[in-house]
């Protein structure tokens, strides 16, 4: 049976460097208060004119296809998870494509906010596992600096800008995803969302004036949510498929808050030396944060190692995918 295997990974973090220090003269927090709550120090933006999100994208991708030793002509098709396209349409997929010059491939747009990378490659599995395609990126991003109002304490600390990426193939050996369980609550939309630029409230003067264009969050209510459902669902997948703490080599838990991903690794009994963690330097990258641990863990990984990526986001949308590594670096 043919298995959908990660072959490579890549990664794209921008230069410059937001610290906690700098937020702290731009509104009423301090480092102290930062770090306790949600184990973030500093995070990265991107600046600059006309930047979208697949100005990240594309040196992340480019670079893996180098490293894979493939070029952009042999891709199949391009996923994008991300809630900060380049346009609302098209989708940063066109864009990527051409940008790359990945002229056989097709692709779309994922909008799954902190689950869009785990959502994506749980999809992009499919298109293997059925034989019809072979080379397939897939890709988490979120340039979030563009959608965050530098004016609100409660979310201006937590998130940052950065892509990531990995390439998926087929594989008959006993490597690749294995499994994955998706979750979705649509209750839970208003609590982390964006209000206005969609078709239900479009830009205009008030929209604007009234600030409605940036993330709101009832951090709290979210929280609490992010809690159970990510150690939930991580002890769901472990348990469906009969894997016990000491069957994990790592936990890839999305970057939202150390507290929660502590909570996680808690439930399922797994040591800290086990959970993957960038939080500290690139805060809440959204649908970023998995890939990029991939990315930067890379050579610390082993073929055969069983991995767990567990997400929670807005939406409320959430889930894991069990697989096992196919390659040493
Ligand atoms: O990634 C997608 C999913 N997102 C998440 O999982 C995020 C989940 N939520 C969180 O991580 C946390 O709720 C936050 C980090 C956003 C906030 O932490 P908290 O421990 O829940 O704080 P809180 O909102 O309960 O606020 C506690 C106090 C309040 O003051 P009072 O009312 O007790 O006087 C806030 O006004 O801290 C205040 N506060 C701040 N103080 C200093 C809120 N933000 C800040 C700040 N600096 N940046």
């Amino acid at each position: 049976m043919i298995k959908a295997a990660i072959t490579a990974v890549g990664g794209y973090l921008p230069e410059y460097v937001l610290t906690n220090q700098e937020l702290s003269a731009m509104v009423d927090t301090n480092d102290e208060w930062i770090i306790t709550r949600t184990g973030i120090k500093e995070r990265r933006l991107l600046k600059g004119e006309n930047k979208g999100v697949s100005e990240m994208c594309v040196p992340a991708i480019e670079q893996m296809l180098k490293k894979r030793g493939i070029t952009a002509k042999e891709i199949d098709m391009v996923i994008v998870g991300t809630v900060t396209g380049d346009y609302v349409f098209p989708s940063t997929s066109n864009v990527i494509c051409d940008k790359i010059g990945a002229t056989n491939a097709w692709g779309f747009d994922l909008s799954a906010a902190c689950s869009g990378f785990i959502y994506a490659l749980s999809t992009a599995s499919q298109f293997i596992e059925t034989g019809k395609y072979k080379k397939i990126v897939v890709v988490g991003a979120d340039k979030m600096s563009s959608i965050i109002d530098y004016t609100d304490r409660a979310t201006c600390i937590i998130f940052g800008d950065g892509a990531g990426c990995v390439l998926l193939e087929p594989t008959n050996e006993d490597v690749g995803i294995k499994d994955f369980i998706l979750k979705a609550d649509g209750t839970g939309r208003n609590h982390l969302y964006m209000p206005a630029g969609g078709s239900v409230m479009p830009s205009d003067e008030k929209s604007v004036k009234d600030r409605l264009h940036f993330v709101k969050q009832d951090g709290q209510t979210v929280f609490k949510f992010a809690v159970k459902g990510m150690a939930d669902v991580t002890a769901e997948i472990m348990a469906k498929n009969n894997l016990t703490h000491s069957d994990i080599a790592w936990l890839v838990p999305h970057q939202a808050n150390k507290r929660i991903i502590s909570a996680t690794a808690q439930r399922v009994n797994l040591s800290e030396e086990k959970i993957m963690m960038n939080i500290e330097t690139c805060g809440n990258t959204t649908a970023g944060t998995i890939p990029l641990l991939l990315w930067s863990y890379e050579n610390r990984l082993k073929k055969g190692d069983n991995l767990i990526l567990s997400a929670f986001g807005g939406g409320f949308t959430w889930g894991s995918v069990w697989l096992k590594w196919a390659y040493n670096a």
